[in-house]
C-alpha cells in the first residue's frame, strides 16, 4: 500500500514506471529493517528519493536528507515528498558535503559502484567521521554471485551510464575497506529476493 501510495506520489508515466521496476528489483523492506528508526538520516546519491520516502513514511521520528547530484531528480524527489515534514532533499556532491555532521545513519546505496576505488575509500572514511558514536553506515551494493547476475549488472550500467567506468566492489574488498576506514562492527547481508531477479543486492552495516 505505501509502496503505491509513494509511485502515485510522482509526476510523468517514465519515473512512475522507473520507480515501480526499482521497487521490483529491490523491495525499500529489504533496506528499512536497518535503518535506525529515529533520528538524523542522510542519504548520498539519492536519485528519485523513493526509498527515502518510504523510509519517511514508516517512522516519522526519522529526519531524512537526500543529496543527490541531478538536478531534475531532486526536483522530482521534492514533488513528490510534498506534504511529508520529515524527508527533504537536496542538489549536492556527495565528494563535496562537508557541513554534513552528528548523523544517526548515512546511506549509500548503489553508488560506491559509480565512483573509483580511491573515491570509495574516501567517501567510507569521510562517512565514518560525519557519525554519531551509536551511528550507522548502510551500504547496499551488488554481489559478484552468481557470476550471470553480476555480469547483467555490469551490462546493464555500462548502458545505462552510456559506457562510463564501473567499480564493482567484491564482498571482501568491500569488508577490508569498512574497516580500513575504522568501522569495528561489519554485518553482511545478502538480500533473499525472487529467483530471477537479475541484482544481486547486498548490504552492508558498518557501526563504530
Ligand atoms: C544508481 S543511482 C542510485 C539511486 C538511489 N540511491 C537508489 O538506490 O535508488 C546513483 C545516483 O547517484 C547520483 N550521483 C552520482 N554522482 C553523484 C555525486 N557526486 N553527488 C551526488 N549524487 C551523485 C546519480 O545522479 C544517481 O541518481
Amino acid at each position: 500500500m505505501i509502496k503505491n501510495n509513494i509511485i502515485s506520489r510522482y509526476k510523468g508515466n517514465l519515473i512512475k514506471l522507473y520507480v515501480f521496476l526499482r521497487y521490483i528489483l529491490l523491495s525499500p523492506q529489504d533496506i528499512e529493517k536497518y535503518i535506525p528508526e529515529k533520528g538524523k538520516i542522510v542519504d548520498l546519491g539519492s536519485g528519485f528519493g523513493s526509498y527515502d520516502i518510504y523510509f519517511a513514511l514508516k517512522e516519522k521520528k526519522r529526519q531524512i536528507y537526500g543529496f543527490e547530484l541531478n538536478k531534475n531528480r531532486v526536483y522530482n524527489a521534492n514533488i513528490a515528498a510534498e506534504n511529508i515534514k520529515n524527508v527533504k532533499f537536496f542538489v549536492q556532491d556527495f565528494n563535496k558535503n562537508r557541513d554534513i555532521n552528528n548523523c544517526d545513519c548515512i546511506i549509500m546505496s548503489d553508488i560506491l559502484h559509480h565512483v573509483s576505488k580511491e573515491t570509495q575509500d574516501i567517501l567510507i572514511m569521510s562517512a565514518k567521521s560525519k557519525l554519531n558514536k551509536t551511528g550507522c553506515l548502510i551500504i547496499k551494493e551488488i554481489w559478484e554471485k552468481p557470476l550471470w547476475k553480476y555480469y547483467y549488472c555490469v551490462l546493464h550500467d555500462k548502458i545505462m551510464t552510456f559506457n562510463e567506468p564501473i567499480f564493482f566492489i567484491k564482498k571482501n574488498d568491500m569488508i577490508s575497506k569498512i574497516k580500513k576506514a575504522g568501522f569495528k562492527k561489519i554485518e553482511v547481508r545478502i538480500i533473499k529476493s525472487w529467483l530471477l531477479n537479475p541484482i544481486p543486492h547486498i548490504v552492508y552495516t558498518c557501526k563504530l
